[in-house]
């Protein structure tokens, strides 16, 4: 498969292209040590979902029982993430979930693992993974879930809470639509009740914005994917 240009030749993104396919990337992903990260985590989360998604999740980093299970999304973060998606018209099954950076960075509490925030250089040495994802999938629509995604992706000066639900031009002419929207760890973070159900509300009113999109479009590139046609080559069809 063609070099992408934000790929660097030596970074292990690099090596799952040449071997064509987001499974390989799955192994890879677990070996990469392109930060620290990787010394005090169980597994490195890809991201999961279909390649032929019409849209890409894109939250900061596994929690901890993503990193037990090596998979994206898949505790208390998730269920809320599901329940969001399930309201606003949205089957996770049809989406890509995925994270900027694959490692849990975590400090230690008591017997807890404590999520701790990457760190700019942590988010940066992750980020051909993430484009990796882009390549493999091309999606429509990116959803970026909290801070930390929506400043990797839209600069440091994006504010969530501010700018949450607003539908952004793509990068390059080619790429994907842009949407910040609440992480669902703060969601469960919240201190009332009421904050709870008001940013639940956000959350799902910001998904139904990328729904809406992707049901007023034709799913113009589906023909012209490049993992689809990558998949069918390597399954033989
Ligand atoms: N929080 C994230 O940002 N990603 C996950 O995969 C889980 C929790």
């Amino acid at each position: 498969m063609a070099r992408v240009a934000s790929i660097p030749v030596d970074h292990p993104a690099a090596r799952a292209l040449e071997l064509d396919g987001l499974a390989s990337a799955d192994g890879l992903v677990d070996g990469c040590r392109a930060c620290d990260l990787w010394a005090r985590a169980t597994h490195g989360v890809f991201g999961e979902g279909s390649s032929s998604a019409r849209l890409m999740l894109v939250g900061e980093q596994p929690g901890d029982r993503e990193d037990l299970a090596g998979r994206p999304f898949v505790g208390p973060a998730g269920r809320v993430l599901d329940d969001a998606l399930e309201e606003a018209g949205i089957d996770r099954v049809d989406t890509f979930v995925t994270n900027v950076v694959k490692h849990f960075k975590w400090r230690p509490s008591g017997k807890k693992r404590l999520h701790d925030k990457p760190s700019r250089e942590q988010v940066r040495a992750c980020r051909p993974w993430l484009d990796l994802e882009l390549e493999l999938v091309r999606p429509e629509i990116m959803v970026l879930l909290g801070a930390t995604a929506a400043q990797a992706i839209l600069g440091s000066s994006f504010r969530v809470t501010v700018d949450h639900g607003k539908l952004l031009d793509p990068e390059l002419p080619d790429g994907p639509r842009r949407l910040a929207t609440l992480h669902p760890s703060a969601i469960l973070r919240a201190r009332t009740p009421g904050d709870r159900e008001e940013m639940r509300r956000t959350l799902v009113a910001d998904l139904g914005v990328a729904a809406a999109l992707l049901t007023a479009t034709p799913q113009h590139r589906q023909q012209l994917r490049p993992a689809r046609l990558v998949e069918a080559a390597l399954h033989g069809q």
